[in-house]
């Protein structure tokens, strides 16, 4: 049988035939414009809410097989990534392509450590908070407040200027980040230390107390280094989607992604592990886990930490994060929250309700245990997603911005509400 790339479609409205190429598995949405009723009719649109079965980009960043649980950057396995690199390098790699050699790595964390510091006065916004703000709102708003010292960066089509800014938000985003966290406990911010790397650094501006030099512990580094690496890019989830949306005006890239992190911040997205952790002080007992999943399956509420839009598998990440847990545990001693854990994973993938709907534990359900035997409050949870994932929204960010397929992001929508009225007076309105 001869194979052709294209989709006939038959107009049954009107009997006409069309034939649309097919490119990637995909055809072009603006390509349905041209099936039209008459001469008048706008043509036909797709019906996407959500953007279930939408491609909204090509990129050439990460690669996710949901079906078979594989994540690769540029091509490279996430597990292989996770073993052997720092997460340094491994932004390198996502920005550039390629991997970064010897004194191409040393060249980035050069200028990386010489970007960490923050101008004073965004110290003097966070301290305009209240007491109890939660570090992801202080995150959110002092990434676009950043905006504010660097008006060059509105400059988004010149290279030069671009490539500034991200090495500015790549070194600034632990520096807001640990200072978030020193407001919200009250305690003096520590000033960055550049003889550390990018994670050992980040430990000392969040615990250092009153050392006078902060050693942060290698298992704990190197930790953090793979929960920093699992979670730098994840292709167009809807973080990523709203950096590329709000970039799409071409607004600067502070603003661009104060608006990525604030769409991370949501329950069911990056703000899952702060409600994983919730979860699981709330289960209290393994005793009490096959009341809360039937609580789940009546409907009552969702089990966080489990499901994916793209994984109908066990999320790599997550497994990659459940080996990492054993390690810091050696040095923070065993969290009893694992075992909660473990249990209900147990149980929940045993369960017809979750395996039917292919629901596995994702990034989310292993992470906050680690981050809680750490030291952190719950609260920090969301925030610690946050910072490497800037650099996949920046990656993406540029990715968009020079792709000549792309344009300012507005969808089309279905009109279904009044058909024209003419206005009444307040008098005789009911
Ligand atoms: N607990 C119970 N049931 C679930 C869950 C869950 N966590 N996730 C999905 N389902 C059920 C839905 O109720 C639905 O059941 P139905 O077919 O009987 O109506 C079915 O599974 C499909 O769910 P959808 O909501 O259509 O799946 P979608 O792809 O839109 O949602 C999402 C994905 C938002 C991640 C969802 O699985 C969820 O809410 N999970 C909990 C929150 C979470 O952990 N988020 C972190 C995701 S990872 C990340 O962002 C880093």
């Amino acid at each position: 049988m001869p194979t052709q790339e294209t989709l006939t479609i038959t107009d049954n409205r009107t009997g006409r035939q069309y034939e649309l190429p097919i490119e990637h598995g995909t055809i072009r949405g603006m390509a349905l414009r041209q099936i039209k009723l008459d001469a008048d009719d706008f043509g036909l649109m797709v019906y996407d809410p959500a953007f279930k079965n939408t491609a909204s980009t090509k990129s050439y960043i990460t690669y996710i097989d949901g079906d078979k649980g594989i994540l690769e950057y540029r091509g490279y396995p996430i597990d292989q990534l996770a073993e052997q690199c720092e997460y340094l390098e491994v932004a390198y790699l996502i920005l550039n392509g390629e991997l970064p050699n010897a004194e191409q790595l040393a060249n980035w964390q050069d200028e990386i450590t010489n970007h960490t510091l923050i101008h004073e006065n965004i110290k003097r916004l966070m301290d305009g908070f209240r007491y109890d703000a939660h570090p992801m709102s202080v995150l959110i708003s002092s990434i676009a407040a950043l905006s504010t010292f660097y008006p060059e960066a509105k400059d988004v089509h010149d290279p030069e200027v671009r490539d500034l800014q991200i090495r500015r938000l790549i070194a600034k985003a632990p520096t807001l980040a640990a200072f978030a966290y020193r407001f919200s406990m009250g305690l003096p911010y520590t000033y960055p230390d550049n003889d550390l790397t990018y994670t050992g650094n980040f430990l000392n501006m969040m615990f250092k107390m009153v050392e006078p030099k902060y050693e942060p512990d290698p298992i704990l580094r190197r930790a953090l280094d793979v929960l920093f690496i699992l979670h730098a890019d994840h292709e167009q989830n809807c973080g990523t989607n709203a950096m590329r949306s709000v970039g799409s005006s071409s607004v600067d890239p502070y603003s661009a992604t104060a608006a990525a992190a604030a769409a991370l911040y949501g329950p069911l997205h990056g703000g899952a592990n702060e409600q994983v952790l919730r979860t699981l002080n709330t289960i209290g007992h393994v005793k009490n886990i096959p009341a809360y999943i039937e609580r789940v399956k009546a409907g009552e509420f969702r089990l966080m930490g489990f499901g994916h839009r793209v994984y109908k598998n066990y999320d790599p990440r997550a497994q990659i994060i459940k080996r990492i847990a054993d390690q810091v545990f050696t040095v923070t001693g065993h969290n009893p929250i694992l075992d909660i854990a473990l249990e209900l994973e147990r149980i929940a993938l045993q369960d017809e309700y979750f395996i039917s709907r292919k629901l596995y534990p994702n990034v989310d359900f292993y992470s906050g245990i680690i981050y809680q035997a750490m030291g952190l409050p719950t609260s920090m949870f969301p925030v610690m997603f946050a910072i490497p994932r800037t650099v996949g929204w920046l990656a993406q960010w540029v990715e968009l911005l020079t792709d000549s397929d792309q344009a300012i992001a507005r969808p089309r929508q279905i009109y279904l509400g009044h058909g024209r009225r003419d206005f009444v007076p307040m008098a005789e309105r009911s």
